[in-house]
């Protein structure tokens, strides 16, 4: 019996040395954990329980059939964050450089499956050159497989991708199909085609860090929602933002103790809003003051400023948040913060988080391009989220709501179950310069001043909307958040369905 216990921990004390001490070594010369030390750094200690640890290729090409290692260049299994149930796979960059085989690809889909079984989320840990060159097509048949389960699990349980090295060709479509990205400065990338293609077919040259490093697409492309400094800072993130997150679409949201009162009164948001229309204020600080402990989990914070998404919690339960942001860009709708935040509220109602919407816009941004570019598309993305979701909408309104934004910033016509506005809300078709402007067109100077002043008078406040009961309450800004714990005291047993259909035809 002890000859066979001796004989497993050899082979164990094998597999976990992955490719040997000589590429371990080679790993952080590159400022980089293991596959194994990551999990280490995700998971609540000693949880970790790992499946397939001998799982090898098939493969017999390339004199691949001498060179086996056990594991086969991922490393998976499940074990608990901060208590919580998650299935995790990480690749192994020490073996074959993390290449994904049919087997690899095996071992990948069997944590998903028993993931979506017993409903808990999957995080996937990326560092991989690709598909296994040896294997050719089986290493395709494998990714689609991977494909096929990112689909499946799509809005039944919470996938999210840390991408900790290379991440090339159609690997990074599987990513892509999780719910969030959160990659490596400096040592990330992920692109279709590298560099040495772009050169040959477009003549640019371009590095893979300016192709698709962490900067690049948590800025510009979107595509990854954070961008953090190295390993251990991308893992401990995705500790707390797992802590926001339910198990399942059967879960209820988690929930967890707070110091904070649910009633704590803040009276420096009785004069944020400044005086003049166009001055800014900082909308963050009207969602720190907010929620539980000032503590907001914001979402590609580099990428559309204009508006802010993100979790925080009210009396220690999730909730997420959309809010226009004044400071860039006066807040504006746009293509990219109309596609950052429709992404984000259905996210949430996938999964039951209640929303809680900020609205302080001005419209949709004018011009050629967003007009050239599918604003129409991409805004329309925006308002089916919002009508569409039927978890519990509380909205606030602190200054403006002009145009098809008022309506599309979950307003009540869209379903919002409790609409508030802040005394400072100014609900109208558009600013009163230019709405002005445009009926009395013709008017000298003083004439427009006049109409102005009486277009402000008549809509530059919250009482029209809310003689119509668009707006149910007209509420202190100090009273904000206890508004906002009551609301969803009384949402919490929320029962609404849309009529049945086999999926929506959201506009893409
Ligand atoms: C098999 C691979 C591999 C691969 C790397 N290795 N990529 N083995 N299949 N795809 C092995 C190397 O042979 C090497 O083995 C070890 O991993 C480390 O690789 P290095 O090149 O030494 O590392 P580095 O210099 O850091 O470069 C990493 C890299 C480079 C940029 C990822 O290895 C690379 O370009 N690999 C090929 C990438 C690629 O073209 N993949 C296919 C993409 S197409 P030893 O034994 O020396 O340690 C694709 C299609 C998916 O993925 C389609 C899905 C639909």
């Amino acid at each position: 019996m002890s000859a066979n216990i001796a004989e497993m921990e050899k082979r164990r004390d094998a597999a976990k040395l992955g490719g040997g001490q000589k590429r371990i070594d080679a790993q952080h010369a590159k400022g980089k954990l293991t596959a194994r030390e990551r999990l280490d750094v995700l998971l609540d200690e000693g949880s970790f329980e790992e499946m397939d640890l001998y799982v090898e290729h098939d493969c017999v090409d390339f004199g691949m059939q001498d060179q086996k290692i056990p594991g086969d260049g991922v490393v998976t299994g499940s074990g608990t964050i901060n208590g919580r149930l998650v299935y995790v796979f990480s690749q192994d960059f020490t073996v074959f450089g993390g290449s994904l085989s049919a087997r690899h690809a095996q071992k990948i889909c069997k944590v998903m499956d028993a993931a979506m079984k017993v409903g808990a989320p999957v995080i996937g840990l990326n560092d991989s050159g690709g598909a296994r060159i040896q294997e050719g097509v089986a290493s395709l048949g494998g990714y689609a497989d991977v494909f096929q389960r990112n689909v499946l699990a799509s809005g039944v349980v919470p996938q999210l991708s840390l991408i900790m090295g290379p991440c090339a060709g159609g690997a990074v479509y599987s990513p892509a199909m999780t719910d969030f990205i959160f990659m490596v400065k400096d040592s990330s990338y992920m692109f279709v085609t590298g560099p040495d293609v772009v050169k040959t077919v477009t003549n640019e040259v371009v590095t893979q860090e300016q192709l698709g490093g962490a900067i690049v697409h948590s800025s510009k492309t979107s595509v990854s929602d954070m961008a953090l400094e190295n390993d251990i800072e991308a893992l401990l993130a995705a500790r707390d933002f797992f802590d926001f997150l339910p198990s399942s679409n059967r879960d209820d949201v988690p929930e967890r103790p707070t110091a904070d009162a649910w009633d704590r009164l803040e009276h420096s948001l009785d004069t944020i809003v400044p005086p003049s229309a166009n001055q800014p204020y900082d909308m963050h600080e009207v969602i720190r003051k907010t929620v539980d402990e000032g503590e907001f989990f914001e979402l590609q914070p580099l990428h559309a400023g204009n508006i802010l998404i993100g979790f925080g919690r009210i009396e220690g339960r999730t909730v997420g948040i959309v809010a226009n942001q004044p400071m860039v860009m006066a807040g504006v709708l746009d293509i990219d913060s109309s596609r950052k935040a429709a992404r984000f509220v259905r996210f949430c109602d996938a999964f039951g988080i209640p929303i809680i919407t900020f609205v302080d816009v001005p419209g949709f941004l004018p011009g050629t391009d967003q007009e050239h570019n599918g604003i129409i598309k991409h805004g329309a993305k925006l308002l089916f989220a919002y009508g569409e979701a039927t978890v519990p909408k509380i909205t606030v309104i602190t200054r403006k709501a002009y145009g098809g934004a008022y309506d599309v910033m979950s307003s009540k016509h869209l379903r919002g179950d409790l609409n508030y506005a802040w005394p400072t809300a100014e609900i109208a078709v558009m600013g009163a310069k230019g709405a002005v402007e445009i009926i009395f067109r013709g008017l000298d100077a003083d004439g427009i001043a006049a109409k102005t002043k009486e277009y402000e008078d008549r809509f530059a406040n919250p009482f029209v909307a809310a003689s119509r009961g668009y707006i149910d309450e007209v509420i202190y800004p100090h009273s904000t958040r206890r508004r906002i714990a009551l609301g969803l005291r009384k949402l919490r047993n929320k029962s609404l369905e849309n009529p049945w259909k086999k999926h929506d035809n959201i506009p893409l």
